[in-house]
């Protein structure tokens, strides 16, 4: 990345501008070209079992089920048939039905980027067996550099991410391919008009998506890959997720901001700024509201906790510029959000991220941790602490450390935090489906409360953390 940016200052700016970010930040559009087919990994021999491969030592090693598994359970699979869904198209039709907007094949386009890469896989390779949608190449990267080797015995990790692999195992990497999607990037933009026609507003955390991923439920619900060696090998991995998503959604929405602002067309563009200083105002028949004075803040979804990852002295140059909202300068924006970016690094601790650290990490205090995107930060940071320290503790219970006693009241403090936080998400979540108004907006000293309601559990936590100290 570094090189990048220097070779900008003595070549043509606008044009290598968009081709560095379309290569080193389109995360998935890089290894395209590089597609053979994601039913190449559909064969019996390779990942196409129908029962799991035996391995000795229990959980090491790859089942070889995973395209059944992933046919069969992973919520990506259904990408390519809700490209004809009725919601998919009437969205399409809302943006380019409208005088003078762009045809149905650009705003196609634009939704490939992430609902078809297979699709435009083909695109620029016609004679390959490429389908539709999401699969195994969009995130494990195109197969024709390593298809060959990488079932040979001894292969190194390292020599297969040569030849064009994704290491998915490196959880930053995890973070940043999930995240140029469900965040977005520089050819990845769901903006207002997108939402405005119906798309959902993408609001992502990846241990919380990690989790829907991964969870085994009572049907028998699997991942493609079985994540228990990964759980039990790295002390509190539900924390280095969290800490790895904060970062991989900062770095691709600030990737965003700067192709926004760059693109200048349509600035402000509204998708950046908190949904309800807008839209309480805009549906006033509701009742019950605050008006808020002055102009909309910036979202802060992505960036709540990312702070202690970057240089605070941008950052706070970028929060200024936003803050002056509507008045901001889009070129002025555009380098703020590019040295924001520049200044992450890889972690939001002076240590190893761990429940202790994480429980240490208190919501940026700012007037914006007062919002409802801040609160379901901390909601949903929480949640992480409670599933890091349950995971930790069964370690210690399988390990023999863990009394009776001990289980039944680590379980029933487990089970007050969940049910205190399944109240604090309810107050969060929205009334109705139909309309975005979250029930906190809609009572007096809603925040307030829950402000304190989570305070109350962040205390319970620590306590719940205890049980873990004296026994490791
Ligand atoms: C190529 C873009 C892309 C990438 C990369 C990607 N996703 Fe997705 N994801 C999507 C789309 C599009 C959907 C919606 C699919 C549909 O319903 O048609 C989705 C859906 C999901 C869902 C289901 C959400 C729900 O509301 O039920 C989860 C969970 C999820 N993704 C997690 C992840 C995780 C974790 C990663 C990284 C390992 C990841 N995704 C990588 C595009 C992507
Ligand atoms: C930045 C990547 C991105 C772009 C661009 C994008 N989407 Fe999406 N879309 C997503 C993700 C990610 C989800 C899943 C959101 C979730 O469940 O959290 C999604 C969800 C959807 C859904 C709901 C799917 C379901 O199963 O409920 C529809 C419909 C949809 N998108 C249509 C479109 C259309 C039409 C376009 C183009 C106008 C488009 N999207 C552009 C990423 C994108
Ligand atoms: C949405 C992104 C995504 C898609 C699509 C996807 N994978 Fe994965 N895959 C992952 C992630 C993340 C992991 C877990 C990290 C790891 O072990 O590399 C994983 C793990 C695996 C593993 C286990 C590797 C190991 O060492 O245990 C195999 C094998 C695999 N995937 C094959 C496939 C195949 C075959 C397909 C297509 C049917 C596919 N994947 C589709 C993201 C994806
Ligand atoms: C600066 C003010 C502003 C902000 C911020 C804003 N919107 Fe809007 N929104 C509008 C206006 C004005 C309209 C009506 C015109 C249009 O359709 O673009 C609208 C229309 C909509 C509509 C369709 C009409 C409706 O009320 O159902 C949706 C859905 C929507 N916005 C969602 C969002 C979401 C989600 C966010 C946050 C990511 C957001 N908006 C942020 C001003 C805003």
């Amino acid at each position: 990345m570094p090189q990048t940016y220097t070779a900008w200052k003595s070549i043509s700016f606008v044009a290598l501008w968009f081709a560095a970010l379309a290569g080193s930040l389109s995360v998935v559009a890089a290894s395209e070209t590089k597609f053979v087919g994601s039913q190449t990994c559909n064969s019996v021999s390779c990942h196409g079992r129908t029962e799991p491969r035996r391995v000795s030592g229990g959980v090491n090693g790859a089942s070889l089920q995973e395209f059944a598994l992933y046919e069969r359970h992973d919520p990506h699979v259904k990408a390519a048939k809700t490209l004809a869904s009725p919601e998919f198209q009437a969205i399409i039709g809302k943006l380019s039905e409208r005088p003078a907007g762009p045809t149905r094949a650009t705003v196609y386009h634009q939704c490939a980027q992430c609902h078809d890469p297979e699709g435009m896989a083909a695109e620029a390779v016609p004679s390959s067996a490429v389908s539709h949608g999401i699969s195994c190449e969009t995130c494990h990267g195109g197969g024709k550099g390593w298809l060959a080797q990488h079932y040979e015995r001894d292969v190194s990790r390292s020599s297969l991410v040569a030849l064009g692999m994704r290491d998915t195992k490196d959880l930053h990497v995890r973070g940043d391919l999930c995240a140029s999607c469900h965040v977005g990037g520089a050819l990845k933009n769901v903006n207002h008009d997108m939402l405005a026609a119906g798309h959902p507003p993408l609001r992502f955390e990846l241990a919380a998506y990690h989790r829907k991923l991964t969870s085994h439920d009572e049907d028998g619900k699997r991942s493609h890959w079985n994540d228990a060696r990964e759980r039990i090998g790295t002390k509190d991995l539900e924390v280095k997720l969290w800490e790895a998503g904060q970062i991989a959604s900062a770095k691709a929405a600030l990737a965003l901001l700067e192709s926004r602002a760059h693109a200048g067309a349509s600035w402000p563009e509204f998708a950046e700024y908190d949904c309800f200083s807008c839209h309480q105002r805009l549906r006033p028949s509701d009742g019950n509201r605050r008006a808020v004075a002055g102009l909309p803040q910036w979202g802060q979804w992505n960036l709540v906790f990312a702070g202690p990852a970057a240089d605070s002295k941008v950052l706070n140059t970028l929060r200024d510029e936003m803050r002056q909202s509507f008045a901001s300068q889009p070129h002025v924006v555009k380098v703020a959000a590019s040295n924001v970016r520049k200044s992450l690094g890889t972690s939001l601790f002076l240590e190893d991220a761990t429940s202790s650290q994480l429980l240490k990490l208190p919501a940026e205090p700012s007037e914006a941790s007062k919002s409802w995107e801040a609160l379901c930060q901390r909601y949903l940071a929480q949640r992480v602490l409670e599933k890091s320290i349950g995971d930790e503790f069964r370690k210690l219970e399988l390990a023999g450390r863990i009394s009776t006693s001990d289980r039944v009241s680590f379980n029933k403090q487990r089970g007050e935090i969940d049910h205190d936080l399944a109240a604090v998400g309810l107050q969060l979540s929205f009334a109705d489906n139909k309309r975005e108004w979250p029930r906190v907006l809609a009572i007096p000293q809603g925040i307030e409360q829950v402000e304190s309601d989570l305070t109350a559990t962040a205390g319970k936590l620590r306590m719940l953390q205890a049980f873990l100290e004296p026994r490791r």
